[in-house]
């Protein structure tokens, strides 16, 4: 069993963690950190043994690729293919990077085929986030990572969800405070023609559409095609609890008429009602977890969506409803 050290950025010791986890990190260990959008789980892009603790920890099928993170622009060129054209991508890493915009290019021989689930495309992006820039820098290499949770699960949001899923399967777990977006980045496809979101985040379709100066399209995913990313096959994002959405308008009248409008009458419903956007994407994954943990059987959800991060935090709602027709 591994005696799991979890560091806060504000603790004194925190370069010294830093140093000895980049040290693991070279030694093919995987890491916890965080970064503005969601927890990531990381290890040495290039380490296939290390990669593939990650998938085993998360129990993610290894068919779904991971994002590669970097801490400069040249070490996220390294990773690109020669043939590929970087106009758009410097384009857009001068607009949004650091931050939370994963973009998919034609990768280099570099990148291995363990990390993008086969794929001849990679995944990359430079979080904005100290403690994530600060190892990458240290070890010198992108890190593979993605979101810090069991596979299925929410995303990790809170230092809590990381003990849950990690505590003694491994070394090292690094908080900060409240991530300040609490989704996954925007990935954004530029290896296909025309390029699309693949999932929406915080850089949205309208910031995108302003750099790019065309209109950006945000893939649907239908049920008989192969889904472009794999991850989108996925159950993804949902408590074990069911999740259901009412609408935005939903006047809330006790919990009574709430359960007779599910269809659950009888049966403790958790009814989380949302004010805004911001609040929506923040606690949405935490809101599930803790619905779980207080043993709920059942999830209600209000969503508000006021701009175009409540439409990204609003695709994950849709996601955990879908889910339902899985169990
Ligand atoms: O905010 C985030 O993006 C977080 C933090 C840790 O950076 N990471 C994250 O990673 O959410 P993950 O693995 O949970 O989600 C990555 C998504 C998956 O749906 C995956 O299938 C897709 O990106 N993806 C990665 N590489 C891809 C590729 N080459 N082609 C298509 N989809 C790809
Ligand atoms: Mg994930």
């Amino acid at each position: 069993m591994i005696n799991t050290i979890v560091v806060d950025e504000k603790s004194d010791d925190f370069s010294l963690h830093i140093d000895m986890a980049s040290q693991l990190l070279l030694e093919s260990e995987v890491v916890i950190f965080p970064t503005e959008t969601v927890y990531g789980i990381g290890a040495v892009y290039s380490d296939e043994l290390a990669v593939k603790k990650i998938y085993n920890v998360k129990g993610r099928p290894s068919d779904n690729p991971l994002i590669v993170h970097v801490s400069s622009l040249d070490m996220a060129l390294e990773l690109i293919s020669d043939d590929f054209d970087k106009e758009l991508f410097l384009k857009l890493a001068e607009a949004f990077w650091p931050g939370p915009l994963s973009m998919i290019v034609k990768k280099s021989d570099l990148v291995p085929h363990f990390v993008t689930g086969g794929l001849d495309t990679v995944a990359i992006r430079m979080p904005r986030n100290r403690v994530a820039l600060e190892l990458i820098k240290r070890v010198g290499k992108p890190l593979a990572a993605p979101s810090a949770n069991i596979s299925g699960l929410p995303s990790g949001t809170r230092r809590d969800h990381l003990i849950a899923d990690f505590n003694k399967k491994l070394q090292y777990i690094f908080t900060s405070d409240m991530l300040p977006i609490g989704l996954e980045s925007t990935v954004l496809d530029l290896s296909a023609e025309p390029i699309m979101i693949l999932r929406p985040g915080a850089v949205t379709k309208t910031d995108i559409s302003r750099v790019t100066a065309f209109p950006v399209g945000i893939y649907k995913s239908k049920k008989e095609f192969v889904p472009k990313s794999p991850g989108l096959k996925y159950k993804h994002y949902s408590p074990n609890a069911l999740v259901y959405m009412l609408p935005e308008n939903y006047k809330f009248q006790g919990f009574e008429l709430l359960q007779s409008d599910l269809g659950v009458k009888g049966s403790d419903v958790y009814y989380l009602d949302y004010k805004d956007s911001n609040s929506m994407a923040q606690n949405l994954y935490a809101d599930f977890r803790l619905a779980d943990k207080l043993g709920y059987k059942y999830v209600a959800v209000k969503p508000c969506v006021d701009d175009e991060l409540g439409l990204a935090a609003l695709n994950r709602l849709i996601k955990a409803c879908e889910n339902k027709e899985d169990l």
